[in-house]
């Protein structure tokens, strides 16, 4: 199972991709995790993606697209993967459309995760993210054990740098005009499944579940 997960930056796409992964044992793939880790770890894709992160903007194709499209074609993905954050743009998913066609293959679900731009700040202030796991937390709806430390893996949590509100309101509006339009391209190919987002955590996973099958 092929899946895409579409939605505004702070829409819920980590929290219910990770929880997919799980579910039906295929592996996570996000684009954001895999910019975040190579920022941590000081390398050159890491310094160049950071320019544009810490702006709210999105990191350019040619340092994105190769990355996800090598990725897909490892062994782990033979049954199939959840690409968080990725296309975010319609040369993105033409690009990874056309690597899956050489390969017979095809997107079968792009989820929209769909929240409004109101209720997005608010969430995106009170995330805490972890860079060792990937784990997502929220000091009000998701809380941890102890504060600040990872429940599942111990290390400390970060307030993400892109998520100070001027550059969410700038992520958001990037997500409008360049992220927005892929919602039609996926109806148009018949992949697209609807859920709505501001639903608690566990009820927007039971819709993406009906979707999917058990
Ligand atoms: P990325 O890391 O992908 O960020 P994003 O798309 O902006 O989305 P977020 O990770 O912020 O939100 P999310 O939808 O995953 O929400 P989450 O589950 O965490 O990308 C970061 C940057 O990298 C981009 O801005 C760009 O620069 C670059 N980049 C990445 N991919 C790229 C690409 N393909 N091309 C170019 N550039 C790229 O949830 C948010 C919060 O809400 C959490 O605290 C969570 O606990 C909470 N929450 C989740 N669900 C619920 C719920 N149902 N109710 C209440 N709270 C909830
Ligand atoms: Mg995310």
């Amino acid at each position: 199972m092929k899946i895409i997960m579409l939605g505004a930056p702070g829409a819920g796409k980590g929290t219910q991709a990770k929880m997919i992964a799980d579910k039906y044992a295929i592996p996570h793939i996000s684009t954001g995790d895999i910019f975040r880790a190579n920022i941590k770890n000081g390398t050159e894709l890491g310094k160049k993606a950071k320019e544009y992160m810490d702006k709210g903007l999105l990191v350019p194709d040619e340092l994105t697209v190769d990355l996800v499209i090598d990725r897909v074609a490892q062994e782990d993905c033979k049954n199939g993967y959840v690409l968080d954050g990725f296309p975010r743009t319609i040369p993105q998913a033409e690009s990874l459309d056309k690597a899956l066609d050489e390969r017979g293959e095809k997107i079968d679900y792009a989820i929209n995760v769909e929240v409004p731009d109101d209720n997005i700040i608010n969430r995106m202030s009170g995330r805490r993210a972890c860079l060792s796991c990937g784990a997502t937390y929220h000091i009000v709806h998701i809380p941890t054990k102890v504060e600040g430390i990872c429940d599942r893996c111990g290390a400390e949590l970060i307030l993400r740098d892109d998520d100070k509100p001027e550059t969410v309101k700038k992520r958001l509006d990037i997500y409008h005009e360049q992220t927005q339009p892929l919602i039609d391209y996926y109806s148009e190919k018949g992949a697209l499944a609807e859920v709505d987002g501001t639903k608690d955590m566990k009820d927007v996973f039971a819709d993406i579940v009906g979707i999917l099958g058990e």
